[in-house]
């Protein structure tokens, strides 16, 4: 059964359209997004769509073909209720248009089905509220530009949900172009697309199959150590955030802080925004073995400074080095989820057995080694 005939079934009647927005990875620039640094996300193509109608009345009613389970509400009576469980990602969408002014004159009637798996890492979430608000402009014609969607999605996680999250994984999903990656400066966001033009070679995601854990206490954890950082460099350095200080600068800034895991975290921010510069410019010279140093650098460094890393990154990290990656980051806020490796592309088959296996006996978990493109950003697939 398509996507369209589930909603006959579910709702009774045909939608108007179907939806759908990708989900992303990022090559590298990791935790940055929240200490105003500049990141190197881009979509790929596993999506989460929605079949949608116009209704008569003033209600939003959701189903997910993935939970098998709905929620309904008046678009004059949202307020989060954990009873919704994942439609509040849904329902604050329009509970963010609304307070923003935007008129909704009716309700509607949501089918969704994804093929981003959940807590992968892969940014679901910010996919779905993505989808939600593009769809929503489009059907309303509430005229929200691409950069319009990303702050209102973004405001469903900070406002809404309560979230501390930063705004890349929004941006990378709303902003995509085919074949490209983001170039994002998040304090500003400014944003350039980079061809990703890697000739015989690719990106490929690895999948731990192990959920995020613990991600938003950790997560938030994380932020305010980044804060406290900050708070202490800001005495000596003329800066708005962690991400403006020079790599040159670390020597000095040990000196400073006197708390090692503050320093470690600042550590990685300030490098890892350096290695976001080094790798874009290998990028352009398309010097293959500099960018796999970088993912593996950036890789240590998360592991090691950042600490969001854990076991089974780990193991699937070294697994795509010992088969042949040219080299291998996690990707993402950590903590499980997925990494990603460049490799060749003719290698895929053999490169996918390798790691496997690998992942398999470091961790007694099957793993799954997946390839993507490099795709555009939310769209209408069909129209009734
Ligand atoms: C999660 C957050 C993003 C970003 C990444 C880490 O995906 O939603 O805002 O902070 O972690 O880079």
């Amino acid at each position: 059964m398509n996507i369209e005939e589930s909603f006959l079934k579910y709702f009774g009647c045909a939608p108007l359209g179907v939806y759908r927005a990708p989900a992303r990875i990022n090559l590298i620039g990791e935790h940055l997004d929240y200490n105003g640094g500049t990141v190197l996300p881009a979509a790929i193509s596993l999506y989460i769509s929605a079949a949608v109608s116009i209704r008569d009345d003033s209600k939003i009613k959701v189903y997910s073909l993935n939970t098998n389970n709905g929620f309904e509400v008046d678009l004059e009576e949202i307020k989060k209720d954990s009873k919704y469980e994942w439609a509040n990602y849904v329902f604050g969408v329009f509970y963010i248009l609304l307070r923003d002014g935007y008129k909704i004159p009716k309700g509607l009637n949501i089918l969704i089905s994804s093929e981003i798996p959940l807590g992968s890492g892969l940014s679901s979430s910010a996919a779905l509220l993505v989808l939600i608000t593009h769809l929503t402009s489009e059907i309303f014609k509430l005229g929200l530009l691409p950069i319009d969607v990303v702050k209102v999605a973004k405001k469903v996680e900070n406002d809404y949900l309560g979230l501390k999250s930063g705004i890349m994984d929004q941006a990378s999903i709303a902003l995509a172009k085919e074949n490209c990656c983001l170039l994002l400066n998040c304090d500003k966001l400014e944003y350039k697309h980079i061809p990703l033009d890697l000739g015989d070679y690719t990106f490929v995601v690895l999948k731990t199959n192990v959920p995020r854990s613990l991600v938003s206490s950790k997560y938030n954890e994380r932020v305010e150590e980044c804060q406290k950082g900050l708070s202490v460099l800001k005495k000596h350095f003329d800066i708005n955030n962690l991400c403006e200080i020079e790599v040159s600068k670390l020597d000095k800034i040990r000196e400073l802080i006197s708390d090692d895991v503050i320093y470690s975290r600042v550590k990685h921010v300030i490098t890892e925004q350096n290695r976001v510069y080094e790798f874009t410019k290998a990028l352009e010279k398309k010097d293959i073995s500099k960018l796999g140093e970088l993912l593996n650098e950036s890789h240590l460094s998360l592991k090691e400074d950042y600490e969001v890393s854990g076991r089974y990154l780990d193991a699937i990290q070294e697994a795509a080095l010992n088969a042949g990656a040219i080299g291998a980051r996690m990707t993402g806020a950590g903590f499980g989820g997925c990494a990603i490796a460049l490799i060749k592309k003719d290698f895929f088959n053999e490169f996918k057995e390798r790691v496997l296996s690998d992942y398999y006996n470091k961790t007694g978990l099957h793993a799954d080694v997946v390839e993507v493109n490099i795709t555009s950003g939310p769209e209408l697939l069909r129209k009734r």
